[in-house]
């Protein structure tokens, strides 16, 4: 769907549009409610109790005011109890609204922003319209036949009393994260290696980031062995894909963010079974928050100066691909023995982080679709936070608390470390046949490969979803955009 939000500083009842949007607080109208109730002389209200309508979250009733009248429609839209209601229900409401108005079939609406006491204008305008434009995001590309197959469904939705410079920050960093949604939705057959960096660089261009893209020869030359050894194996050749943004007067330190890039894993010859490749092609979703929120970055231009790193790679079975107890050597210098291909998010990973910390930040925010056994600890709604630095882990919590996303810490229990030790090499990628603690040893494995301070996020749960959700559809999420942007737009620099 393609929908334009426009934000107005008059009441909800002032705007001409077909089809008004009114809230209902547990059986109560809001003022604006109030006021179309008064002007339709009671007819809302009349037919909220002949109906029975309680406005329980995300209830709706569809009230025709008459033929010639403009709007010709009321939308009752239930947002629970005001009590319980925090700015999580208004960012639901927004996405439930739109898709109910689509549904309804109009093309243009027009709705209050659900003011309350509980939280400013600025805030309410904000949730409201980033929930509006998560929720209206569709995925039909592919399509040919069907009803969802229609391109360019337009919906106009004014949002009345709202602050405009509230609605334009949501616009950009949900266009973000529906940019990543789009990544990580796209084939594998089609979103490559080669094809995930041009669509960066295609990015940097036209937002004026700074671009590097690494070939095969280029990352073997860098000295990448460990990224390499998981890339050979296909014959789609990786690339390594770096962005900057540069602030026009930097402050404080320089962020640098690294985003898992495996544009599909098969696990490689610890073959993953058929029913864990179903949802693979989503595991380079930490190399497409990076670029969503790289996107957005360079639209807000805050202070900090940023710096992306993806490593992009197929994770595949050939004659060339590597095996079970290759040594790669990493860009550290370290020598690594592969226990099992399916870890080979980490070995990616590993000389991502190096080449961000050689290359000067003063601390990385790395995301990746990592392990299943996170997936287990924490569930599909909530991220691992892990980090060897307090204060860092705490900062990138926070922002996570600020934008919505959940996020939970895991330790990073040093005494795991013990289970990737090697006789071979000078450390191992997996703890061997044990499953206990994947979550943390793949953190602690990351974590050997650089000094500054660190958090590494595994988002294999949040990232992608096979059903439809509440910010969206089945698919990719974003997940990790929004606080990447919250985290580096406000926290600045100190
Ligand atoms: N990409 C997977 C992790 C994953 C699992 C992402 C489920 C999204 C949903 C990763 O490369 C992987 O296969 N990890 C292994 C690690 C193990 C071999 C130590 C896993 O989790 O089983
Ligand atoms: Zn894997
Ligand atoms: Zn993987």
């Amino acid at each position: 769907m393609e929908l334009t939000l426009k934000s107005a500083r008059r009441f909800v009842d002032e705007i001409p549009a077909p089809l008004v949007v009114v809230g209902v607080w547990g059986g109560e109208f809001s003022e604006e409610g109030n006021r179309l109730d008064a002007r339709y002389r009671k007819a809302l209200s009349r037919m909220m109790g002949d109906l029975h309508f309680r406005g329980d979250f995300g209830e709706t009733l569809l009230v025709p005011l008459g033929k010639d009248e403009e709007p010709g429609f009321a939308l009752l839209f239930g947002l629970g109890k005001k009590r319980g209601v925090s700015i999580e229900t208004i960012r639901k409401a927004g996405a439930k609204l739109v898709q109910e108005i689509a549904r309804l079939g109009f093309k243009e609406a027009v709705t209050e922003t659900f003011l309350s006491e509980k939280f400013g204008k600025v805030e309410a305008s904000y949730a409201l319209a980033e929930g509006a434009l998560l929720g209206g995001y569709t995925w039909n590309k592919y399509k040919t036949t069907g009803a969802s197959s229609k391109r360019g469904e337009k919906l106009r939705l004014w949002l009345a009393r709202a602050s405009g410079s509230a609605v334009n920050r949501a616009e950009i960093v949900a266009e973000a994260v529906n940019f990543a949604r789009d990544l990580v939705n796209e084939p594998p057959n089609i979103l490559t290696p080669a094809e995930l960096a041009q669509r960066a660089s295609a990015m940097a261009q036209e937002l004026g980031l700074e671009v590097k893209v690494w070939d095969e020869a280029q990352i073997k030359q860098a000295g990448m062995g460990a990224f390499y050894g998981v890339a050979q194996g296909s014959a789609n050749p990786p690339r390594f894909i770096q962005l900057t943004y540069k602030p026009q007067e930097p402050a404080g330190r320089v962020v640098a963010l690294v985003g898992k890039g495996l544009t599909f894993d098969t696990g490689g010859y610890s073959l993953k079974p058929s029913e864990s490749q179903i949802t693979m092609k989503c595991d380079m979703a930490g190399a497409a928050a990076v670029l969503g929120a790289m996107r957005a970055i360079a639209r807000l231009q805050p202070t900090v100066e940023v710096r992306a790193y993806v490593a992009a790679a197929e994770n595949m079975i050939s004659g060339t691909a590597y095996r079970v107890s290759d040594v790669l050597k990493s860009l550290s210098g370290k020598t690594i023995e592969v226990l099992n291909t399916d870890a080979e998010g980490r070995l990616t990973l590993a000389d991502a982080i190096t080449y961000a910390d050689q290359q000067g930040a003063d601390a990385i925010v790395e995301l990746s679709t990592l392990t299943g056994a996170c997936v287990v600890a924490l569930g599909e709604k909530v991220a691992g936070l892990f980090s060897n630095d307090a204060r860092w882990g705490r900062e990138v919590q926070e922002a996570a608390e600020r934008a919505g996303e959940k996020v939970w810490p895991l330790p990073m229990e040093e005494e795991y470390l013990e289970a990737l030790k090697s006789n071979t090499a000078d450390i191992k990628n997996t703890h061997g046949r044990s499953r206990s603690g994947g979550a943390i040893t793949a953190a602690l494995f990351l974590a050997e490969f650089t000094e500054k301070p660190l958090v590494h996020l595994d988002i294999a749960g949040p990232a992608y979803t096979e059903k439809n959700h509440d910010l969206g559809p089945a698919g990719g999420t974003g997940f990790g955009v929004r606080t990447l942007v919250e985290l580096l737009d406000t926290a600045a620099a100190d």
